[in-house]
């Protein structure tokens, strides 16, 4: 039961008989900041007084007059300039919270009223390319939202964009064809690729650079130094002068930065030069980039022997990448990659044509968009495809075939520009009543404050990331479990169990619980903290309540078929049941807004709740049996709430820690 939701139909009743568009001042309904101000509270008579010219507390007086909630609050109150506060009954309260124990699947959380078709795309890693943090975050969040999307009984089809079909194959094409280790490529197929892959990544890089970036740096040097050799006019006045001086001391800012990107530049060429094996190489392969292109161009066009190639490498990258998503305990409904829509691409460009939404642009096929200064391009001079192409032809497909009616993306917002651009060409597309979301977040940071990158800066590095963790979890638990007063508990293997759940659960959480939108700082010390808003901090407190039932030898099936009415006198009691009930808000609300950091805020929340209930109000040692079968029961509902949360959020709790 969404007990805001509930309430806000209520006030939109009332409130219609007093304005036309009563929306925005439901909105104004909201949890109290405080138990004083009631568990609800509505701000709207304020705007709407001004809106009437009438005096905000004869408002409130009048939207109450016409609010219908005795079924579910004690007599609404009006405080301070015209707030209504709201309580809930008691009875009403204990009521919900025994439907929530009743049913310990669901715990009582309807399903959406209207059920929608989403299809989310998120993880979507360029195979044989370094995966980074980034895409482990992009799973994280994407694999949130489809356990949320589909709690709440919307359809929804998850799908990884595999980037299968770029220039990286071309790379280890390349270098499978010049380079090649076959032993290692044997025994380490992914590894030797993975290598390969850097090794010509690193000679292109330094064809570029040689070739185009360090001329055209080296030709910015000489007009900037001669801009600033040139002889100054005499100045005017003084206020000329002044501006001739910052003038020119921007310009000496500007030659200074391209020189030392120009000698930085020079230094990295210069290193590679110097390096045993990249350095014969580079020499032996002046070429190489263009190379790499024409490869890539040939497995497009359908070259058997590149075909083949790609045939044999594109599965071992996937079981790789299949071990990593075992491991986080992910799994997808379709993984159809760029790949499977390269022989869609150009009916795409073809129908885009006809219908006059784009057309050709200095040989380049081009769709122009209002607002966007440059436009985007969906053919290459030399007939090639691109990225929005494909973007395009995915679209189409996920409407055709999934009859998506919102599309997601968790993406890293440096697309941004792009998925602005290619949902605008789908609304002239005639996309218009699909829903497109560029789910954007932010960068992973280092401590050093730079982009999170693993040692190695590939998958190896990923697995090599979740092993720290695991390993790190594993010392605290060992730690914490030696402490205990009445002696270890776990056994080597369990402790190996919990170490995997607590590590795993500590990275996820983490990229969950910062707002999607911010960067935030890589620290396995804090992620694992046992104290803040850490996944370990929740299966701690999971852990504790449940040690309770053991301790105090209670079953849990008397819990949940207790049919008493739940005893809410003491204030600690009755907060937690309050808090227990609004997991549906929470819910929705991490739905609405796309955003699973609602959710961890919540769990956050419920576990202090709980944490002060415990403190306060004695379960095992409760005044009277009554009141303790009470207490334990919501203990019990906590223990759920708290893993079914964490379980949509991805995250395995433990029986003990
Ligand atoms: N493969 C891309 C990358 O790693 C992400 C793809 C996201 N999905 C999409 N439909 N464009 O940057």
């Amino acid at each position: 039961m969404n007990v805001l939701a509930l309430l806000r139909q209520r006030f939109a009743a009332a409130l219609s008989e007093l304005v036309e568009d009563p929306a925005p001042l439901v909105d104004l309904v909201r949890p109290s900041q405080g138990a004083q101000f009631g568990d609800y509270q509505a701000n709207c008579a304020m705007p709407l007084g001004k809106q009437l010219g009438k005096p905000p507390r004869e408002v409130a007086q009048s939207i109450v007059d016409r609010l219908e909630v005795d079924d579910l609050c004690e007599t609404p109150e009006i405080a301070g300039p015209g707030f209504i506060n709201l309580r809930l009954k008691q009875d009403w309260l204990a009521q919900q919270v025994a439907a929530a124990l009743a049913d310990p699947r669901r715990l009582a959380v309807e399903r959406a009223e209207q059920p929608r078709n989403f299809v989310i795309d998120f993880s979507a890693p360029n195979v044989a390319k370094p995966m980074h943090v980034g895409h482990i975050r992009s799973t994280v969040i994407g694999a949130s939202l489809v356990n949320v999307l589909s709690f709440l009984g919307h359809q929804v089809t998850s799908d990884n964009h595999i980037g299968d079909w770029g220039t990286q194959f071309g790379m280890i094409i390349y270098g499978y064809k010049n380079f090649r280790d076959a032993e290692a490529y044997r025994s380490q197929p992914v590894a030797e690729l993975g290598r390969l892959y850097r090794l010509v990544s690193r000679l292109v890089d330094y064809q570029e650079g040689r070739k185009h970036s360090l001329p055209e740096l080296t030709a910015q040097v000489e007009t900037q130094t001669a801009a600033l050799a040139e002889p100054a006019t005499e100045p005017a006045d003084e206020k000329q002068a002044k501006k001739a001086a910052k003038a020119r001391k921007q310009a000496e800012n500007r030659l200074r930065e391209t020189q030392q990107k120009r000698a930085a530049l020079a230094d990295k060429l210069g290193a590679v030069e110097a390096d045993g094996e990249a350095g014969p190489l580079a020499a032996a392969h002046p070429n190489i980039d263009a190379l790499v292109l024409e490869e890539t161009a040939k497995l497009h066009a359908g070259d058997a022997e590149n075909r083949r190639l790609w045939e044999e490498f594109l599965p071992v990258c996937l079981e790789e990448l299949e071990k990593t998503y075992r491991r986080i305990g992910v799994t997808f409904d379709h993984a159809l990659g760029e790949s499977f829509y390269h022989d869609r691409l150009a009916g795409v460009v073809d129908d885009l044509k006809q219908r006059g939404l784009a057309r050709t642009s200095d040989g380049a096929v081009c769709v122009f968009l209002d607002g966007f200064d440059v436009p985007m391009i969906i053919q290459k001079r030399d007939g090639a495809f691109l990225y929005a192409t494909t973007d395009l032809a995915t679209l189409q497909y996920r409407v055709e075939t999934f009859a998506a009616d919102a599309v997601l993306y968790v993406v890293d917002h440096r697309q941004s520009d792009h998925f602005k651009m290619l949902f605008a060409t789908a609304r002239l597309w005639g996309l218009d009543q699909l829903e497109m979301e560029h789910l954007s977040f932010g960068t992973v940071m280092g401590e050093d404050g730079k982009p999170y990158k693993t040692r190695s800066g590939d998958t190896v590095g990923l697995t090599l990331l979740l092993d720290e963790a695991v390993e790190r979890a594993h010392r605290i638990v060992c730690e914490n479990d030696d402490a205990k007063p009445g002696g270890a508990e776990l056994s080597a293997d369990e402790r190996r169990q919990v170490a995997e759940a607590v590590g795993i659960g500590a990275l996820k959480y983490a990229d969950l619980s910062h707002n999607r939108t911010s960067d935030y700082v890589f620290s396995y010390d804090k992620m694992l903290a046992m104290n803040g808003n850490t996944a370990t901090y929740m299966q701690y407190a999971h852990a504790r309540v449940r040690s309770i039932f053991a301790r105090g030898d209670v079953s849990e099936a008397e819990l949940a078929a207790a049919s008493a009415e739940l005893m809410l006198e003491h204030p600690a009691e009755r907060a937690l049941a309050l808090e227990l009930l609004r997991f549906s808000e929470a819910l929705d609300a991490t739905a609405a807004e796309y955003r699973p950091n609602l959710l961890t805020n919540y769990l956050f929340q419920l576990a202090d709740c709980y944490s002060a209930f415990y403190q306060q109000c004695p379960v095992l040692k409760a005044e009277t049996d009554a009141l303790r079968l009470s207490r334990l029961r919501l203990c019990y509902l906590t223990a759920n709430t708290l893993r079914l949360g964490l379980a949509l959020l991805g995250i395995q709790v433990v029986e003990k820690m």
